[in-house]
C-alpha cells in the first residue's frame, strides 16, 4: 500500500519504519527542515532501540521517502496517518492545532472520488475524528463528501518508547475505531502483517477507540501512582516494598507490570493525557476523582527525594554539588519530556546546589533546554568527580551494577539517593552507605 505519515516525531518515525518494513511505500512528511534533510540523509533523529537497522534498510530499499511538502507526500497515498502533537494547552485540555491544521490542508488538496483514508494516530479527546472531518470538509471549501471522497479513522498508539520497534511489529492489539467498512476494511489488510501470532485488531466506533487510548494510559499511571502511595505507606510503617510488590504481583488480577515505585510518572504521554482526560471529564460535568489524586501524588512525588536530600545534609544544599546519574524519563530512550529528573535538577539548582549530570542518550536533549546550568560528565563515574552524594532518576541498565570502589574513592560523603531502587539495601548496608531509596528501609552507617 502506500501510505503518508505527517508528523515525523517518535510515533510518525516509528510507524512510517515500521509499515515500509512490511513492503509498504511510505512518505514521512514533517515541517522540520532540518529533521527532513537529516532523515533523507539516511541519520535517524530520535534514539529509539533498533529503528536505525529497519530505518536505513527500508531507506536503501526505495521504500521510506521524506519532505517537507504536504501535497508531496500525500499525492499517492492510501491511508494518511496524523501522528502530529497534542500538547497540553493552558487549561489542560489536548491542543488540536496542528491536527485539526493539517486537516484543514488535507481539505485544500485532496481530490473529490480519490478516496483516501486519514487516521488519526496522535492521542487526541473523544469527538476529534469529527472534528477532523469537518475541518477536511471546510479546508475543501465544502466539496469532499465524508464516506465518498474520504473517511477519518481513530487509530491510537500504544508503543512505549524504548521498545517501540517491538511495539509496533508485535502489538498486544490494534485499536481501530471506524464505521466505515471500506476504510475497515483496508485498515485491516494494512495491520493485518502485524498480528499474524493473533493478537486482535479491534474493530469499534470512533469514539470507542479514542477514549480507548485515555483510558489505558490514565490505568497505568495510576497503578503506578497507587505504587507509589504503598511506598509511602512502607516507609512509615517498616515494611518492604519490593516484598509488598511481590506479594501483590503475582495475583493474575493485579499482574507484575507497572508496580515498581519510583520518582513519579513522566514522559510525553503519561502527563498530558491523565490531564487531557480530567479536562475531559470536566466539559461533561464529570468529577473524575481518581485522576485528580493521580495528578496530584504524582506531582509531589517527582520532587520526593529533594526534602530527603536536604534533610541529610542538615536543611539545606547550599553550596552543595551533586552528581545525577540518569536525565531520560525512562531507559532507553533520550525523551525528556516531563523527566522527574529535570524537576530535581530545578529544586536543587534553585536551592543553591551544583549538579553534574550523566545519561546515556538524553544528556543532548538536557544540553539544548538548560544550557550550562548544570555540568554533563563523559562518563557515570565521571559525574562523580567531587559530588558531595549520587542522585539516580532513570533506572538505566548500565547503573544498575556499577563499580562501588570507583563510586566510593569519587564521592565526598558515601551517601546515595536512589529514586529507582537500583540496588539492594542489604549490599548498600555492607558497603557502609547512606542509602535511601523509595518504600524500603534507609540504610544509615553505623560509625
Ligand atoms: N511518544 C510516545 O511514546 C507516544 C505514544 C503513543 C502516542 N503518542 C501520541 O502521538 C502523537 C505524537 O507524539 P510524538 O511523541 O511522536 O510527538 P513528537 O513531538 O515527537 O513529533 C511530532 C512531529 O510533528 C511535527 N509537526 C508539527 N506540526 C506539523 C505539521 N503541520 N506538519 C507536519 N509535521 C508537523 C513536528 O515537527 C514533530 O516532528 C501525540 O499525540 C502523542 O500523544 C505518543
Amino acid at each position: 500500500m502506500k501510505i503518508a505519515v505527517i508528523g515525523t516525531g517518535y510515533v510518525g518515525l516509528v510507524t512510517g519504519t515500521c509499515f515500509s518494513e512490511t513492503g509498504n511505500t511510505v512518505t514521512c512528511v514533517d515541517i522540520d527542515e532540518n529533521k527532513i534533510q537529516k532523515l533523507k540523509g539516511g541519520t535517524i533523529t530520535i534514539y529509539e532501540p533498533g529503528l536505525d537497522k529497519l530505518f536505513v534498510r527500508n531507506l536503501k530499499e526505495g521504500r521510506l521517502h521524506f519532505t517537507t511538502r504536504l501535497q508531496e507526500g500525500v499525492a499517492d497515498a492510501e491511508i494518511i496517518f496524523l501522528a502530529l502533537p497534542t500538547p497540553p494547552g493552558e487549561d489542560g485540555s489536548a491542543d488540536l492545532r496542528y491536527v485539526l491544521g493539517v486537516a484543514r490542508d488535507l481539505g485544500g488538496i485532496l481530490k473529490k472520488g480519490d478516496y483516501k483514508i486519514i487516521v488519526d494516530k496522535s492521542t487526541v479527546p473523544v469527538g476529534t475524528a469529527d472534528k477532523v472531518t469537518r475541518a477536511v470538509i471546510e479546508g475543501s471549501g465544502n466539496t469532499l463528501v465524508p464516506g465518498a471522497d474520504f473517511d477519518v479513522v481513530s487509530n491510537p498508539e500504544f508503543l512505549r518508547e524504548g521498545v517501540a520497534v517491538d511495539d509496533f511489529m508485535k502489538p498486544d492489539r490494534v485499536v481501530v475505531g471506524t464505521e466505515s467498512e471500506r476504510a475497515r476494511e483496508l485498515m485491516g489488510d494494512l495491520y493485518a502483517p502485524f498480528v499474524r501470532q493473533g493478537n486482535p485488531v479491534i474493530f469499534m466506533d470512533e469514539r470507542s477507540a479514542e477514549l480507548t487510548k485515555y483510558a489505558a494510559n490514565a490505568f497505568l499511571a495510576t497503578k503506578i501512582t497507587f505504587m507509589n502511595e504503598i511506598a509511602r505507606m512502607c516507609e512509615l510503617l517498616g515494611a518492604d516494598v519490593d516484598m509488598v510488590r511481590r506479594g501483590v504481583g503475582s495475583d493474575e488480577r493485579i499482574g507484575k507490570r507497572f508496580l515498581f515505585p519510583g520518582i513519579g510518572y513522566g514522559g510525553s504521554c503519561f502527563p498530558k493525557d491523565v490531564q487531557a482526560l480530567a479536562k475531559s471529564a470536566a466539559e461533561v460535568n464529570y468529577d473524575f476523582r481518581i485522576l485528580e489524586s493521580v495528578m496530584a501524588v504524582n506531582e509531589d512525588q517527582k520532587t520526593y527525594l529533594v526534602p530527603k536530600i536536604k534533610e541529610y545534609f542538615g536543611g539545606s544544599v547550599a553550596g552543595k554539588h551533586f552528581a545525577l546519574w540518569g536525565l531520560a524519563f525512562k531507559p532507553n530512550t533520550d525523551d525528556i519530556r516531563e523527566a522527574p529528573a529535570l524537576y530535581i535538577i530545578r529544586a536543587l539548582l534553585d536551592a543553591g546546589a551544583t549538579i553534574t549530570a550523566f545519561d546515556p542518550e538524553a544528556m543532548n536533549n538536557v544540553r539544548q533546554l538548560m544550557g550550562d546550568k548544570i555540568g554533563f560528565a563523559k562518563s557515570q563515574y565521571e559525574a562523580l568527580q567531587n559530588a558531595d552524594a549520587l542522585i539516580i532518576a532513570t533506572e538505566w541498565n548500565e547503573f544498575r551494577t556499577p563499580d562501588f570502589d570507583r563510586i566510593t574513592a569519587a564521592l565526598k560523603n558515601k551517601a546515595v539517593f536512589d529514586g529507582r531502587n537500583l540496588f539492594e539495601t542489604d549490599h548498600m548496608e555492607k558497603l557502609g552507605y547512606y542509602y535511601f531509596s523509595i518504600g524500603r528501609k534507609t540504610i544509615t552507617p553505623t560509625k
